[in-house]
């Protein structure tokens, strides 16, 4: 068992927690990771988007944050919800044990019960396999939230450094520490105290760094590094800078360039990890197409997409949605440029109430080459959406409908091609005539929680739809499986009367009762996806429907369908990884 724990606090370690991963899968290992977050929460779907950004959702319906996210997508792997380990998780399991009798009635205790329960739940977790091998990862990363030295922190910071003391003693084991901190920069002078000062909490706790990152607004001047390696007792070359880059992409070759995987390599003792040709040579082709895919000259051209959502103002809400149509532009070799609208701004009363808004959305709506919207829930702002999607089909501006986007489309077409002026959902007006959108029959209304439609369902396309480019960017296949959470969904009753108006739903559930996806035909790109596609875009292998939208927004649709078809999908049926 080889273990790289990510320790910090001060500054959010996972940026280069997944970037040291991906080096370590450049060399040919298989990586997983495990976050330590500790709250007295078991899981995140309750967690507002608005306080605690995006909740991103795991293949096996886990609801987690971005961070998990965000090593899915550095390292093109499939994380569950035991990935995230909670105070609350290990307390839950600890307390069931004792009423079982587990322990023979003797006195429960945070050390060693609670201590050994993280101990078990991080060897357990890191054994998973993540990448669809089915093999055991070589290596885990463990990144602790919470700053060492802090009370919530404890009981994991003496399960590390328990674990510590005996991988590096196993021959066929090892322990990595790599510290994040921060070096801030004062009147032009590089401090360096906060960093000796994590240093040495982080010691007196039993930890110790093998490497010490240290982030800072430009590269580290050496009289610093060398400040930082003697006041903390490390060589120099385990002192490292991350300045910020032109884009986050680039964090790994800047730590590659830092000798960070020499590092890795000697700690971890990775020489002795046999590991096959193949696995060596793919290591090297990732690394490759990582780079090649990261670079965007400045001087591309830019591809304009306005985003059209209710938290527009917290755009961590739509994280993994920002981060799918990054990856598609990097694919396309587009400049990005993303406008945030604010769905409410385009509704009729802001006309009155604030002509100025009103104006400046549709400006945005005028001028760009695509539009999204993304999912949420509420009603606020919904007329606006339904705005935008009206626009985009009346204008032929590529338009894709994340599961709340499918819905709005799906009103408009109703209300517009099927003249039901005063459809709407039921989330919206429970007790209107029209609904074209309804509460799922399996839901509960009473129970808020746990009531959804979570994680990966099977999205099927139906017989005569090889026209489709949805299925042809997804290969040409006839099933894919993206992860879902939603609460409503299409009106089944409706569905022949749209279809008849040429809204046709190119994907259904395996009931044929539940709607997937739809596609208009007499449209550049007109679609919309029940299921949410952006969790599973990749650094290296965007999502299919984002790389539509982004590729028909710049006018190169057909290039891209062309690729897919031709060549591998850049996502196959089943999600798993080629690289
Ligand atoms: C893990 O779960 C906790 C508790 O719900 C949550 O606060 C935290 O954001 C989650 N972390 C990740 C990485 O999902
Ligand atoms: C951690 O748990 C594993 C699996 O239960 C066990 O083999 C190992 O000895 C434990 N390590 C420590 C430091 O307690
Ligand atoms: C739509 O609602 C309005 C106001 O409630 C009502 O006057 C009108 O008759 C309804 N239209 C249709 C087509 O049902």
């Amino acid at each position: 068992m080889r273990v790289v724990l990510v320790s910090g606090g001060v500054i959010s370690g996972v940026g280069k927690a997944s970037s040291a991963g991906l080096l370590l899968k450049t060399a040919g290992l298989k990586v997983t990771a495990i976050k330590i977050d500790p709250y007295l929460n078991v899981d995140a779907g309750t967690l507002g988007p608005l306080e605690h950004g995006e909740c991103f959702v795991l293949a096996d319906g886990g609801e987690s944050d971005l961070d998990l996210g965000n090593y899915e997508r550095y390292l093109d792997i499939e994380l569950g919800r035991d990935n995230n380990i909670t105070t609350g998780k290990v307390y839950q399991a600890v307390i069931e044990r004792e009423r079982k009798g587990d322990y023979l009635g003797r006195t429960v205790q945070v050390v060693p019960h609670i201590v050994n329960q993280i101990n078990e739940t991080i060897t357990r977790v890191a054994q998973i396999p993540v990448d669809g091998s089915g093999e055991k990862p070589d290596v885990c990363i463990v990144e602790l939230g919470g700053t060492v030295g802090d009370l919530e922190s404890g009981p994991f910071v003496e399960a590390l450094v328990q674990l510590r003391h005996k991988l590096t003693r196993d021959p066929d084991s090892a322990f990595f520490n790599i510290h994040v901190s921060f070096v801030p920069l004062i009147h032009g002078e590089e401090k360096t105290k906060p960093t000796q000062h994590a240093i040495r909490q982080m010691r007196s706790a039993g930890l110790i760094p093998d490497m010490v990152a240290c982030r800072c607004d430009a590269s580290l001047d050496d009289a610093t590094i060398s400040k930082i390696a003697s006041s903390c007792q490390v060589d120099l070359e385990q002192v490292i800078g991350v300045h910020d880059m032109e884009t986050v992409y680039q964090v790994p070759l800047l730590l590659e360039e830092q000798g960070l995987l020499k590092l890795l390599r000697k700690g971890l003792a990775l020489d002795q990890v046999s590991l096959s040709p193949e696995r060596i040579a793919n290591g090297q082709r990732l690394w490759d197409l990582w780079k090649k895919t990261i670079d965007v000259p400045k001087d591309f051209h830019p591809v304009q997409i306005a985003l059209v959502g209710k938290y527009t103002s917290h755009m961590d809400s739509y994280l993994s949605v920002v981060k799918a149509l990054e990856h598609a532009a990097m694919h396309c070799k587009r400049k990005l440029n993303l406008i945030n609208v604010d769905s409410e701004h385009l509704e009729e009363g802001m006309k009155s109430t604030d002509p100025t808004k009103y104006e400046n959305a549709w400006d945005v709506l005028r001028k760009v080459q695509g539009i999204i919207v993304p999912g949420g829930f509420g009603h606020r702002g919904i007329e606006g959406m339904i705005a935008a999607a009206k626009f985009a089909r009346e204008n032929k501006v590529s338009y894709l409908g994340i599961c709340l986007g499918l819905q709005v489309a799906v009103i408009e077409a109703a209300r517009d091609l099927c003249g039901h002026k005063n459809s709407t959902s039921e989330e919206f007006n429970a007790n209107a005539e029209h609904k074209s959108v309804i509460f799922m029959p399996e839901g509960s209304k009473e129970v808020m929680g746990g009531t959804m439609r979570l994680g990966t369902r099977p999205t099927l396309f139906q017989a005569g739809t090889e026209w489709s480019s949805l299925r042809a960017l997804y290969g040409g296949g006839q099933s894919v499986d993206e992860r879902h959470r939603h609460r409503y969904e299409v009106n089944p009753d409706f569905v022949d009367d749209l279809e008849e108006k040429g809204f046709h739903f190119v994907a259904k559930d395996d009931t044929g009762r539940r709607m997937e996806a739809f596609e208009l035909k007499d449209h550049p790109f007109y679609i919309g996806m029940q299921a949410h596609p952006e969790y599973r875009s990749k650094v290296t292998r965007p999502s299919p429907p984002f790389l539509g939208l982004v590729a028909s927004s710049a006018g190169v649709l057909d290039k891209v369908v062309q690729e897919m078809t031709e060549g591998t999908p850049l996502i196959n049926g089943n999600g798993s990884s080629q690289v």
